[in-house]
């Protein structure tokens, strides 16, 4: 078998057999395939896709890639939850504890951030004392004890995806259902987790841009997952916006407690809840009617909050800091931004916040860049409240004076005002 003759079959839009995607990504995983081949081949892919059958099995080759992690002794317990990505996202913070606190088990790997899309590592390292780096045995422990731990992702987990990707991204092969599709599902089935549930966001601060697009994905993902014999859930959710009122990493985490504590957004709480029922009524056999009611009353009565607290402690973390927003980083410079007249807040475009973010010191611009913990924005208006000349619309907070006036440029082409009070648009669009 040689790549040239794959490289070929793909181009003239032919399936590939198992044989010759387990030839593709084993060139991959031990570097035998030079990039340039690689990168013929998967431009291949984006022009002429992959029938469902490919890329179940390009997951299960980049999925045996690597290291995959045994979560057997919890038995169907165990829940993941995948974001595709987004602006403010601060789910996994809420859903991971409220999820425990129902009953399952989450031993999770998350990922950091890149670019305008936070990591949920990043927020929670921001916690002082959280450790996300864990022997197996501990993370094993802290999930039986406590119900709840997240480490950052391991580097031995698919790595032919990180291979890939690291082409894709520089090789204009990102936007390709099959290839999505296998790099996050390669990444979560080695985490081991029986139950997946994706929330798959679209809109400007997404990575897909439509809700058709989304939908797409989460169905190719569905199927994936049926054909390997997981359970997988979706729901497609706007990114439009910001979600909730924080951007940011120590911001978010206060954000994510606040929410526990019955004090979030209430589109946010309804967002959290309505995940953490998809991922436990799997996991637990409830149906989504009897884990809604699970996850409300997780919340109600603050058990969601009291796991919170037992996870962060257990990771070493300062659990004082979810009660007391003064022991997490806190930023030196602050700016507030104010309504330049009267309206409505009309829209406020998802993608340019995070790249304000981003600015600030938040988010990284490159991999190996150092995230600033207390860098963010705190939103006081969200699309559709009415707003007042010189009200103050969002606070920018970062630890550099110099970084807040770049921050201030790119916030301020986000926001945009109008006379008139814009269409609401519900947070969940899908449950799948
Ligand atoms: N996230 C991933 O992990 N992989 C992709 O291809 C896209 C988003």
């Amino acid at each position: 078998m040689d790549i040239l003759s794959l490289i070929e079959k793909k181009k003239k839009g032919l399936a590939l057999t198992e044989a010759e995607i387990a030839f593709f990504v084993k060139g991959v995983t031990d570097l035998s395939l030079p990039d340039y081949q690689i990168a013929a081949f998967l431009m291949a892919v984006v022009w002429r896709g992959m029938d469902p059958e490919e890329t179940t099995l390009l997951t299960r080759e980049m999925m045996l890639s690597g290291e995959t992690l045994d979560l057997s002794v919890f038995g169907s317990r165990t829940v993941d939850k995948h974001s595709t990505g987004g602006v403010g996202d601060k789910t996994t913070l809420v859903v991971a504890p409220l999820a425990a606190a129902c009953g399952a088990v989450v031993a999770k790997m998350s990922g950091r951030g890149l670019g305008f899309t936070g990591g949920t590592v990043d927020k929670l390292e921001s916690i002082p004392g959280y450790r996300a780096t864990l022997s197996p045995e501990a993370f094993t422990a802290i999930a039986r004890d406590v119900g709840v731990c997240v480490i950052g992702q391991s580097r031995k987990l698919s790595p032919a995806d990180k291979r890939l990707y690291a082409l894709r991204d520089v090789t204009g092969t990102i936007d390709s259902i099959p290839l999505i599709a296998s790099s996050i599902l390669s990444k979560k089935f080695a985490s081991g987790a029986a139950n997946i549930e994706l929330d798959v966001k679209f809109g400007s601060g997404a990575f897909m841009k439509t809700q058709e697009d989304a939908r797409a994905l989460a169905l190719a993902m569905i199927d994936v997952g049926k054909r390997m014999g997981r359970t997988v859930h979706a729901v497609l959710s706007d990114m439009n916006a910001p979600l909730g009122c924080a951007v940011g990493n120590a911001v978010e985490v206060w954000e994510a407690a606040q929410t526990l504590r019955g004090e979030g957004p209430r589109d946010f709480t309804d967002l959290c809840v309505t995940l953490t029922a998809a991922l436990v009524a799997p996991a637990l056999g409830l149906s989504r009617e009897e884990a809604q009611g699970k996850a409300e009353e997780a919340l109600t009565s603050g058990a969601g909050f009291e796991k919170m607290r037992q996870w962060v402690r257990a990771q070493g973390g300062d659990e004082g800091a979810l009660t007391d927003f003064c022991r997490l980083p806190q930023a030196k410079e602050k700016k507030e931004i104010t309504a330049p007249s009267d309206g409505f807040l009309y829209a406020l475009d998802a993608e340019k916040v995070g790249l304000a973010s981003m600015a600030l010191g938040a988010g990284r611009r490159e991999k190996d860049d150092v995230i600033d913990p207390a860098a963010g924005i705190l939103l006081a208006k969200r699309p559709g409240d009415p707003v007042k000349r010189g009200e103050v619309i969002a606070t920018l907070l970062s630890s550099c004076r110099e970084k807040l006036a770049g921050g201030e440029e790119t916030f301020l082409s986000a926001v945009k005002l109008s006379a008139e009070k814009p269409e609401k648009r519900p947070l969940i669009a899908q449950i799948l």
